[in-house]
């Protein structure tokens, strides 16, 4: 007999084990989460936030959203990205990022309601916490996983209570290993990993120093170091790193990981922050260091029967666009309202399976994009004269040559420019943010192609609602005159049936389908004097259906299923899909 019982237990209260915590709160699931630690992350690793985080955080509720926000460094001062031999010193060339170029930003706001913003993981992390606590997570803290077994009804999992060193037993029909980078649980259940950990070192200093002379006339999160020697290990160059603006900073430097890891203390510490600032009297107030390795390692399978993993443990790589904490919230996104819907009765288990089918083939992406991405620091080295050999003097004559009249220099400047540009595959790389689109049983096809990518999938994001994709974001106005998100039609743990004019009879479908299957489905008719209304015509073009044709949207706002018209049985039509893709 088990100490405690629930349905879900999930390891770690990162930004994947608390966003998970707090879907399954808000839909109604019991469930536990426990922290080897006795808190969340003290240091403010993630930052980089983007506008699909921000959607499930909007989805968590308004109140989630503001005041992710409110924390949050806006992205108008994200957007400067700054490569300079030292903040004092030389700049060397800047690029907008983040989506401030003007272009990028009007893609920025077509695509969602939400703005991609910096939030350091020190504030992300207590703020799911909180919203996952309060709505019924039960938390338990200094406690620790130690293994698990599974058999056809459930997990027996054992854990560690660090203050007292006792051992209890957990039962629960599901287990999550959100339990980052060097997941123990993934480890136990033997799940299949392709690529290496530790391919670069890098160390981490935290600081408070009031910076703003240097930087708050270029505004930015990230300023990168180029100095001979800066591409050594870790992320390619030195970066000095905002984490709030201009008096609190993380520098992160590589060292080389075929040697020791460095100790790094407060002279270490303030010696690399005076070297990158550029400034040989800064005083700093060291608030903490650490060392990390560059991995580059990701699951092809993120589920064994009743246990799944996410976030790091699943997908480890540098943090190289930002992605991390992102898709960790993001896996989160698509497995909760699975395991409620598989608890609640109202789909059948494989619809589980889904989950490894639509995720693992993002944490491939994502891990390939930010390794990726390091070795697109290369050019900017090679335009510099600054790959390969210690001999600084020379590196130094190197990246000096680039000012004169000599045509060898205006070819140098050249290059330098197109290196600087390509690394908007890093710092301006909306796609990858924005295109996931899923194929699984959980999606059924309405038989038409995917649409072709017009523009680079991984610069530019290309809404469609091809099933499995999610779906567009346009604006909607109420009768009383409020401005809609389609987003906000949808998701908060149901599925929505979206149609127009004429589409009277799949309101009327869902509803005999929503009671005969126990299962909640919210309805809009979207059209002239109907409850939302399509004033500026943007849904009409974004939704490539007729008025009277439907779009299933699944609780994560992917497209289910969309038929491009009325169907002869709206019912049987309706049933077959939901029966299919919810595995009933
Ligand atoms: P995470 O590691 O955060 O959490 C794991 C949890 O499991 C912790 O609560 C831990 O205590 C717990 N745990 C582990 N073992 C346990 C056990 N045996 N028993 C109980 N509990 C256990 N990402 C991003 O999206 N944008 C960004 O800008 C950046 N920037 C960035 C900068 C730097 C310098 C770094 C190092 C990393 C980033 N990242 C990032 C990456 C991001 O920090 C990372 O991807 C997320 O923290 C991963 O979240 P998880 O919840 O998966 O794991």
């Amino acid at each position: 007999m088990a100490d405690i019982t629930t349905d879900v237990l999930i390891i770690g209260t990162g930004p994947a084990g608390s966003a998970t915590a707090a879907l399954l709160a808000s839909y109604g699931v019991a469930h536990m989460v426990i922290n080897r630690y006795r808190w969340l992350a003290t240091t403010p690793r993630a930052h980089i936030t983007n506008q699909r985080t921000m959607e499930v955080l909007r989805d968590l509720g308004s109140e989630v959203e503001g005041e992710a926000y409110m924390h949050a460094s806006p992205q108008e001062l994200m957007g400067e990205n700054v490569f300079c031999e030292s903040l004092a010193g030389e700049e060397i060339g800047r690029m907008k990022s983040w989506g401030n170029h003007p272009l990028s930003m009007a893609e920025h706001l077509l695509s969602s309601p939400c703005k991609m913003n910096d939030l350091p993981q020190t504030f992300m992390e207590p703020l799911l916490f909180k919203t996952a606590c309060s709505r019924g997570t039960q938390a338990r803290m200094s406690t620790e996983y130690i293994s698990h077994e599974q058999d056809a009804e459930g997990v027996t999992t054992t854990c560690r209570d660090r203050l007292t060193g006792g051992t209890f037993t957990v039962r629960s029909k599901y287990l999550v290993g959100a339990d980052g980078g060097n997941s123990l649980v993934a480890e136990h259940l033997g799940l299949p990993f392709e690529g290496r950990m530790g391919v670069g070192g890098s160390m981490n200093i935290l600081f408070r120093a009031d910076l703003s002379r240097y930087v708050a006339h270029r505004p930015s999160v990230l300023y990168w170091v180029m100095q001979p020697g800066a591409d050594v290990g870790g992320i390619g160059m030195g970066l000095v790193r905002m984490v709030r603006p201009w008096n609190e900073w993380l520098i992160v430097w590589g060292y080389d990981i075929n040697g020791p890891a460095p100790v790094v203390d407060e002279a270490m510490a303030t010696q690399v922050a005076r070297q990158l600032v550029g400034d040989p009297a800064l005083e700093i107030e060291l608030l903490g260091a650490s060392v990390w390795t560059v991995n580059n390692m990701f699951a092809t399978h993120m589920q064994k029967g009743r246990v799944f993993i996410m976030g790091d443990a699943a997908h480890r790589h540098p943090p190289s666009n930002g992605l991390g904490s992102n898709t960790s919230i993001q896996d989160g996104f698509n497995l909760a309202w699975k395991l409620a819907a598989v608890l609640k009765g109202q789909a059948g288990e494989r619809l589980l399976d889904s989950y490894s089918a639509e995720r693992a083939p993002i944490a491939r992406q994502i891990v390939t994009r930010a390794n990726q991405s390091i070795g697109e620091f290369g050019p900017i080295f090679k335009a510099l004269g600054m790959d390969g050999g210690t001999d600084h003097e020379k590196i130094q004559r190197n990246m000096d040559a680039r000012v004169t009249a000599a045509p060898e220099a205006e070819a140098q400047r050249e290059a330098l420019r197109q290196a600087f540009a390509f690394k908007k595959y890093e710092f301006d790389c909306h796609g990858v943010e924005m295109n996931q689109r899923y194929r699984s049983d959980a999606i059924l096809t309405d038989g038409q192609p995917e649409p072709a990518f017009e523009k680079d999938a991984e610069l530019h994001y290309a809404p469609t609602t091809w099933p499995g994709a999610r779906l567009p974001h346009v604006w909607v106005f109420a009768k009383s005159g409020e401005k809609l998100s389609t987003l906000d039609l949808c998701g908060k743990g149901q599925f929505t049936l979206l149609t127009g004019i004429g589409g009277e009879a799949w309101v009327a479908a869902a509803e005999t389908l929503a009671a005969e299957l126990g299962l909640p489905i919210r309805c809009h008719l979207i059209g002239p004097r109907r409850a939302v209304e399509d004033h500026t015509g943007d849904w009409a073009r974004a939704s490539e259906i007729r008025d009277a044709g439907c779009l299933l949207v699944r609780p994560d706002h992917h497209i289910a299923w969309r038929s491009e018209t009325p169907a002869a049985d709206p019912v049987a039509e309706l049933r077959r899909v939901l029966t299919t893709l919810l595995a009933r």
